[in-house]
Parts: C-alpha cells; sequence; structure tokens
C-alpha cells in the first residue's frame, strides 16, 4: 500500500465526517435569505483549505456569493494543475418529498444523502483530501490552485469576473473539475463534453384584469391558452424546434464519433424502468443518449398563472408566465440564441396578447480532448483504481465556466466526476455514495502522479 493509501485509510472516518458537516450548511445560492450560510459555508471551506496544508487560503468577495482561493505551490517548474467546484447548492425543494432533512446528512445502504452530497459539496471535497494526503505524506508531485465557488448554481456571473481580473493568480496548465456521473459504479467514464444553456422568462398579458370565465370566456384571449399554444409550436412532430435558424451553428456528429459515443453501454429498458415511463420521447433520428448530450433542446422548467388553490375558481386571468430553458451544443452561442427565441416568440404571439421576453443566465457548451496528457493521466489513474478502462462519454448538464476558462485562460478541463446519474442531482433525496467518495479521494492523486510525470502543458 502506497503512503497517501495509507494515510487515505487512516484517516476515513474523519473524513467522512468533515464532508458532512459541510453538507449541515445550507449554502443556497439562489434564495436570498440563505446569504449568510453561503457566507459561512465559504468560511468553512477556507479553514478546510488551511488545514489541508494549502498557502494564500482566502475568501475572495464578489458582487455575489464569495469564492474561495487557495493553492500549494511547491515548485514554479513543475505543472500546476487548478482545481475548480463549487461550494452552493440547488434549492431543497420540494421539502415534503425528502425521506430525511436536506441539511441533515444521513448514511443509509452506503449512500450520503444531502442536498449537495453529489453536487458539488461530496465531489470538491474529495480533492481537498487528496490535497491534504499528498501534503501530509510529502507526496505531492505537482502545483495545484484550488478555487470553490459560491454562484455555479446561479449562472457563475461573479466568477467570470473574477476569472477575468485573476489571470496570473489562476495561471496554470489545466483544469480539474470533478462534478459530473460516470456511466455507473463498475464501468467508469469520463465525461468529454458539456452542454451549453439559455435560460429565461417569459410573460403573456391577456387582459387588463382577471375576468369571470362565463361572462368573457371564449370572446377574449385566454393567455395561459395561448402560451401553451406558443409552447407547443417550437416543437414540431419530429421534436425538432422550430425557431427559424436555431440548428444553423450545431455542429453535427461524424458517423464514425457517433459510433464511438454509441460504444458507451446504455439499456433502454432499464432507463424507462428507472423513471418510470412507458416510452421515451425525442428528435427522431436520434438515441436517447444522444439526444441528452450532443443534441439541443427546449424544456419548460415551470409555467404558472390562474387559479391554483384548492377546489374550483371560474377565471380567465390576465396572465401567464413560463421558465424556459435551451441546452446548447457546440457551437451554438447562448446570447444569439436567446435573441433567436425573443424574436420568435414576440412574431408568433397574436395580436390578442402582449408578451415580453426576460433573459436570465447563460453559458456556452464545451468539448474537452481526449488525446491530451491530461485526459490520458486522468484515464490512467482511473483505471487503476478501477481496474477498468473510463469510457469517454458527453454529458448534458452544463458548467458554464468550463468555456470561459479556456477563453480567458487558454485552459483545456478534464471533466473527472465521480457521481452517478441516479444521485437525484437537484432532485429531493440527492445522494453520493461512500464509494465513490473514497474512490474519488484515491483516484485524484493518481492522476496528479500520471500529470506531473507526463511532463505537462495540458
Ligand atoms: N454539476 C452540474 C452540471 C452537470 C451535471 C454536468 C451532471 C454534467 C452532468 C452543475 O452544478 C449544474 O447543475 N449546472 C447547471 C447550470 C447552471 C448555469 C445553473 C445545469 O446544468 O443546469
Ligand atoms: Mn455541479
Ligand atoms: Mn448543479
Amino acid at each position: 500500500m502506497s503512503a497517501i493509501d495509507a494515510y487515505i485509510e487512516t484517516h476515513k472516518d474523519r473524513f467522512l465526517s468533515e464532508l458532512l458537516d459541510l453538507l449541515r450548511i445550507p449554502s443556497v445560492s439562489a434564495d436570498p435569505k440563505y446569504k449568510g450560510d453561503v457566507a459561512r459555508c465559504a468560511e468553512a471551506v477556507k479553514q478546510r483549505l488551511i488545514e489541508a496544508g494549502a498557502d494564500k487560503v482566502e475568501v475572495c468577495q464578489t458582487a455575489g456569493h464569495p469564492i474561495v482561493y487557495g493553492e500549494k505551490i511547491i515548485d514554479p517548474t513543475k505543472p500546476t494543475v487548478l482545481v475548480y467546484g463549487h461550494y452552493d447548492v440547488q434549492p431543497p425543494d420540494p421539502l415534503d418529498l425528502w425521506h430525511s432533512g436536506p441539511f441533515e446528512p444521513v448514511i443509509k445502504d452506503g449512500l450520503i444523502y444531502a442536498r449537495g452530497s453529489a453536487d458539488d459539496k461530496g465531489q470538491f471535497y474529495m480533492h481537498v483530501k487528496a490535497v491534504e494526503a499528498m501534503v501530509k505524506t510529502g507526496t505531492l508531485p505537482c502545483n495545484v490552485k484550488i478555487m470553490i465557488e459560491g454562484e455555479e448554481e446561479v449562472g457563475s456571473d461573479n466568477l467570470g469576473l473574477f476569472v477575468k481580473n485573476n489571470k496570473e493568480r489562476l495561471k496554470a496548465d489545466v483544469v480539474l473539475i470533478s462534478d459530473t456521473a460516470m456511466i455507473a459504479n463498475d464501468v467508469p467514464s469520463i465525461n468529454t463534453g458539456l452542454r451549453g444553456l439559455s435560460y429565461l422568462e417569459v410573460e403573456v398579458t391577456g387582459p387588463n384584469r382577471d375576468l369571470h370565465s362565463g361572462v368573457y370566456g371564449g370572446a377574449v384571449a385566454n393567455p395561459i391558452n395561448v402560451l401553451c399554444d406558443m409552447i407547443s409550436s417550437m416543437h414540431d412532430k419530429d421534436r425538432r424546434i422550430t425557431i427559424p435558424g436555431f440548428y444553423d451553428a450545431v455542429k453535427e456528429l461524424s458517423t464514425s464519433e457517433r459510433k464511438a459515443l454509441a460504444e458507451a453501454p446504455f439499456d433502454l429498458e432499464a432507463y424507462k424502468k428507472d423513471l418510470q415511463i412507458d416510452d421515451v420521447l425525442g428528435e427522431t433520428g436520434y438515441t436517447s443518449e444522444e439526444r441528452s448530450s450532443i443534441r439541443p433542446t427546449l424544456d419548460v422548467n415551470g409555467i404558472w398563472g390562474g387559479y391554483i388553490g384548492e377546489g374550483a375558481k371560474t377565471v380567465l386571468p390576465s396572465k401567464a408566465f413560463a421558465k424556459i430553458s435551451m441546452r446548447l451544443v457546440p457551437d451554438q452561442k447562448s446570447d444569439a440564441i436567446t435573441k433567436l427565441f425573443k424574436d420568435h416568440f414576440e412574431r408568433i404571439a397574436p395580436p390578442s396578447v402582449k408578451v415580453e421576453v426576460r433573459p436570465h443566465h447563460g453559458g456556452e457548451a464545451a468539448v474537452t480532448p481526449i488525446d491530451s496528457p491530461a485526459y490520458l493521466a486522468a484515464s490512467k489513474a482511473m483505471e487503476e483504481t478501477f481496474g477498468k478502462k473510463p469510457i469517454p462519454t458527453r454529458g448534458g448538464g452544463s458548467i458554464p465556466i468550463v468555456a470561459l476558462f479556456e477563453a480567458e485562460l487558454g485552459l483545456k478541463t478534464v471533466l473527472f466526476g465521480f457521481g452517478l446519474d441516479s444521485d437525484n442531482i437537484h432532485s429531493p433525496n440527492e445522494h453520493y455514495g461512500v464509494f465513490n467518495y473514497f474512490k474519488g479521494i484515491s483516484t485524484i492523486p493518481r492522476f496528479f502522479q500520471h500529470y506531473a510525470a507526463s511532463g505537462h502543458k495540458a
């Protein structure tokens, strides 16, 4: 057993209880009522980085939630790995569907249940513990910089500015992020792509006030009916998005690229069974895996208006609203797609209503190389700890800062995620495997060793 593995083994219980402590802090970035908790979480992360042996540890204030930064420079001539993660979490709602409190972590059947356990506290904390193990055993083979932000779940707006203003401090050779999923615990994989995002809200206004649906119904536009018509018109019979120009920039994959992706094991029947659906639905001509990774989408995330209280109320509402997001693929640009949507939505609105489109956040898609020294180091590290070579896959989620790291710092990323799609991230009963947590902690130092040995530069 290596000195690092022995160190991890000795400190296992503490590594776990420290994560549980972090999970007890409700660092929900979206809701202002948790602002103090988010700040408290940043301080806790700072403390843990200091204890792990990092230098120059600092809580950096921003216009929003703070960024925590620390580094360990052993030799400036050696390569530098920039680790990124986020300590903020999604709101825990709906609360009544949780089997235990979202911020009262419990371990059941080898799974750590809590909001943020997989996304991303459990995953970024693996790096803090891996760095601790390397520092304390005197085996850190290259430089490491760690940046953990508090606004990933709300679009990373202030991190973009921080990166632009701190190019020297963040100078590195590669970015390492654990914030994605693998195929299964016995089928390791590495994400090599993320989708971009365009998120907006629409408001449809009919009459200037709510009306009696018997007195006016049938003669005056119902904004909810109209909004539903408009939304459903945005997919055609092949489930393609009808916004003119939407697919113009989409980079189609070659037959051989699609073939390579299809090599990842996928069981459609098990997929349907897990979700208790009789059938899937998506764009004609693409598989379920392709639909959820290399193809763009348009989804309503929330829709409201009219009467939704107990019982019935016959009302023709004045307004209807929806939150709509589009997942984007290379080379669609978030701002351009937002504009296409806005123009289209305003154009298709009938004269009987007024519409307003309010953009939220966005982010660009990213693809990462599978032949770089860093990818190969990650692949070797996983092969050693899982006993199987990881399969490169394309993911469907978004981490907008990845494209920015490339644009602003010229850095490529390795998406070294140890979660599973079944972890219920953003959903009630989010969980992360104790197996996955410790697998990450033991695999990360091996990445550092292989990467340092490769003589660096991405
Ligand atoms: N960790 C996720 C992204 C993710 C999940 C990537 C699973 C690949 C697989 C991240 O925290 C996230 O949720 N991102 C948001 C984007 C953000 C702009 C709100 C997302 O994808 O919805
Ligand atoms: Mn995340
Ligand atoms: Mn998330």
